[in-house]
């Protein structure tokens, strides 16, 4: 089958102020006498991994561990400092909720807008429109301000333009915790399709359950490092371990 994602020795590295400075001319006066002190941190170390053509792989690891700044890599949004990442076929990356989102435009247009990012046409939009409308369960609202949407009416038009569009690679992360049960259940049944379909899906989620239900190889990082990679049973199981525990 062959991968659609591969993953290589990434490291990312942030590069974080070390000490205080109260202003920009004091930023610059200690720029120039080099008195500027960063603190390297580094978010990724030396990640490596690859996911199989129509596979479903899960990412764990607590707030803070890089599971976002692992999925913008694989995405293109950032590029990392060391290593190397393949991907193949279009990219639909849901990655901060909203994020391709005017939310002065209404959700018609939005539809349009996100399509374009992702690099399809106004009729070829035209065309899916309904269907993108009706599985976010919106219909009532396709004229209204996306300000004015609930964090649930945001997550589930984004996850059904997303998902419309069967790209080859389907980036999710935490979405699936916004919308309600049902939706939740949606969403997860459309996954299955789209993997069916050979989408390759990398799901970042709150809930192990979710992660369990859906992954057939899951990673688990640990302050931007791997603690474990492999079946889903196994990981999860000393995942939930190691948090109860602590
Ligand atoms: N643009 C950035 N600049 C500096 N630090 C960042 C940046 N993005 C993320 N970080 C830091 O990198 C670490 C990993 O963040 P993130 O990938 O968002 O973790 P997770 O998604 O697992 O909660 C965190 O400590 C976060 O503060
Ligand atoms: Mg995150």
């Amino acid at each position: 089958m062959g991968n659609a994602v591969e993953v290589s020795n990434v490291s990312m590295r942030f590069n974080m102020s070390k000490d205080k400075v109260d202003s920009i001319k004091e930023y610059m006066i200690r720029l120039v006498k080099r008195q500027l002190f960063f603190e390297e941190f580094w978010a990724l170390k030396e990640v490596s991994f690859s996911v199989e053509k129509g596979d479903v792989f899960g990412i764990v690891g607590l707030n803070g561990s890089g599971k976002s700044t692992l999925l913008k890599t694989i995405s293109g949004i950032l590029k990392p400092t060391e290593g190397r990442v393949y991907t193949e076929g279009v990219i639909s990356p849901m990655i901060e909720l909203g994020a391709g989102f005017d939310t002065d435009l209404t959700a018609r247009e939005n539809v349009f807008l996100n399509g374009s990012v992702l690099g399809f046409s106004r009729a070829q939009m035209k065309e899916k429109f309904d269907e993108i409308v009706e599985f976010a369960e919106l219909q009532e609202f396709v004229d209204v301000a996306v300000k004015n949407f609930s964090s649930g009416m945001v997550a589930r038009l984004a996850f059904s333009i997303a998902t419309v569009i069967k790209p080859d690679i389907l980036i999710v992360d935490e979405i699936l915790a916004v919308g309600d049960f049902l939706f939740q259940q949606k969403c997860e049944q459309r996954i299955q399709e789209l993997m069916s379909g050979g989408t390759t899906v990398l799901i970042v989620s709150h809930s192990i359950e979710q992660i369990e239900r859906l992954c057939h190889r899951v990673l688990w990082l640990e302050h931007g490092r791997m603690r474990m990679l492999g079946d889903t049973q196994e990981v999860c199981g000393l995942y939930k371990q190691a948090t109860r525990d602590g």
